[in-house]
């Protein structure tokens, strides 16, 4: 069973995408549940060796996630498959940087070119689009974080670049666990 208050906001994100398919109140919803509420602790789990995407709900609007990152962890650098993403810090402080995805002329070989950075803290909510550009997420401050991720639609792999040649690869995307149970299989999803 969902902890309450995650429950709550799982039927006030539904009723949200019902109102507006594009969410103009997601990020107010997220941004309210992180600021008042901890039930999460119930469902957040770490791994010393990378970040672990824990499912909270899946829709056919949305799919909800709390990531658990090591000190250490940082995702690769990624798209949103079109999707639209927003990210809301729990504890602790997470890094965000921004890259421009390669252009049909980008040579292979050359390195992606890199945005701004920019720290968010608790309460705080990052919003990105494929439109906006790729980014990579990663625990800041030297201590370990916990984020919410909202994603509408979801989807299940992504494209992965890397930083060096802007070669990209597809990722699939696992859950370490679903609902608070651990799930059996736990691949890495963007290791
Ligand atoms: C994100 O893009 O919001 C974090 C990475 C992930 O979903 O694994």
């Amino acid at each position: 069973m969902h902890p309450p208050h995650l429950a709550q906001l799982c039927k006030d994100l539904a009723l949200e995408f019902r109102r507006d398919p594009r969410g103009g109140r997601v990020a107010s919803l997220l941004s309210a549940y992180a600021s008042a509420h901890d039930d999460w602790r119930a469902w957040a789990m770490f791994e010393s060796d990378r970040y672990t995407r824990n499912l909270v709900q899946k829709e056919e609007q949305f799919e909800l996630l709390l990531l658990c990152w090591g000190a250490a962890h940082r995702s690769p650098i990624h798209n949103h498959e079109g999707q639209r993403c927003w990210m809301a810090v729990l504890e602790g402080q997470i890094s965000e940087t921004l890259f421009e995805a390669p252009r049909d002329d980008h040579a292979l070989g050359e390195p992606l070119v890199q945005g701004t950075s920019r720290n968010f803290r608790p309460s705080q909510v990052a919003f990105i689009t494929d439109e906006v550009a790729l980014h990579e997420i990663s625990a800041a401050g030297g201590a370990p974080a916990v984020s919410l991720h909202l994603y509408s639609r979801p989807f299940s792999t992504c494209q992965v670049y890397d930083r060096e040649t802007g070669r990209i690869a597809v990722r699939q995307l696992g859950y370490h666990s679903v609902r608070g149970e651990r799930a059996v299989s736990s691949a890495n999803p963007r290791s």
